[in-house]
């Protein structure tokens, strides 16, 4: 049972990044529920097969192209069978990102290099090639970023770099293209339960460490994001833009104080 009326987002249109797994798989889910159409875009053809099978059984309100955010060619065509596809592009999820526990000390500049690429690259080279769509009608870029944009967090320089390019990205689009009635936000999810990239940063033991500190005592769930992804695509939120809202049981008021005991 949803807090939203179950045809919020009836008739909109969704380009997800990443859509196929975690966090990106729950906010595609999230807005179909909610009425939207979504195309989700990753690098395994696959895994988005599967996947768009399982929001839209009948076919006919997902679909999946394989494409690398780093590749703006891969990337244009699978944007252009979107548009083929759908008619047009109203909200654009940048969700892909890489991500691994490195020691700054140990990171190879192909290991930095590789997650800008991935997070801050491939979310310009989306946001950039969906503009014109977007000019059309209106529409959101919703970025999902993470609190190690803003807080010194150990094994996470190239995360967190990446991340806080997303941030000012968001910024500065919002106010690039706002006058073009396009919406630029963010999310700044918490350590969410079940994903790829909590399993790559914490072992249980270290998740129950870090729940014990955080304010909520508990790991989020995808569905809390992609609560708050429905809210933010929503005319609920159409005076929002620019902003980053932080969906993490207030896991950054600690700082990173949960994660310091991982290196310790
Ligand atoms: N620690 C340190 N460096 C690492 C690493 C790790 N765990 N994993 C990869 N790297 C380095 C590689 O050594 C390589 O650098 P080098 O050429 O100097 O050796 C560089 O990163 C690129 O690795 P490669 O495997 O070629 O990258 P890729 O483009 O195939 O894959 C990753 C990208 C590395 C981010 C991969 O983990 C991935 O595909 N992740 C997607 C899923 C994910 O991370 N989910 C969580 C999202 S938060
Ligand atoms: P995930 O399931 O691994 O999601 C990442 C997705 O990005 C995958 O579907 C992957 O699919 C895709 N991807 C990776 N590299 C790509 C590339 N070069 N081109 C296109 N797609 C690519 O991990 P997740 O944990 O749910 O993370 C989802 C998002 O939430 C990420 O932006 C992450 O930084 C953010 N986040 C997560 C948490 C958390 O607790 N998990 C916390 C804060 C922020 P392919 O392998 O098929 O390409």
């Amino acid at each position: 049972m949803s807090v939203f009326h179950h045809n919020i987002l009836e008739g909109k249109i969704a380009l997800i990044t990443g859509g196929g797994s975690g966090i990106n798989f729950g906010i595609a889910r999230k807005l179909v529920a909610h009425g939207a159409k979504v195309a989700l875009i990753s690098r395994t053809q696959e895994k988005l097969d599967a996947a768009a099978a399982q929001l839209s059984p009948e076919g006919t309100h997902a679909v999946g192209f394989a494409a690398d955010v780093r590749d703006p060619d891969a990337l244009k065509s699978a944007i252009d069978k979107t548009k083929a596809t759908f008619g047009k592009i109203d909200i654009v999820i940048n969700g892909a990102a890489g991500n691994f526990l490195a020691p700054a000390a140990m990171l190879s500049p192909n290991g930095f290099k590789t997650v800008m690429d991935i997070d801050a690259l491939g979310t310009f080279n989306t946001s950039r090639l969906c503009f014109e769509h977007l000019c059309e009608n209106g529409g959101v870029i919703l970025n999902i970023t993470a609190t190690q944009a803003w807080i010194p967090t150990p094994l996470q320089i190239h995360a967190g770099a990446a991340k806080a390019a997303i941030q000012k990205m968001t910024q500065d689009l919002a106010l690039e293209w706002g006058p073009m009635g396009i919406r630029v936000i963010a999310i700044a999810p918490g350590p969410i339960d079940d994903t790829e990239g909590m399993s790559r940063l914490a072992t249980p033991e270290m998740k129950a460490t870090l729940e014990s500190k955080m304010p909520a005592r508990r790991y989020g769930h995808v569905d809390e994001i992609g609560d708050a992804a429905v809210f933010l695509c929503s005319d609920a939120a159409k005076f929002i833009t620019g902003t980053t809202l932080v969906v993490d049981g207030g896991q950054s008021l600690i700082g990173s104080a949960g994660f310091l005991d991982f290196i310790s």
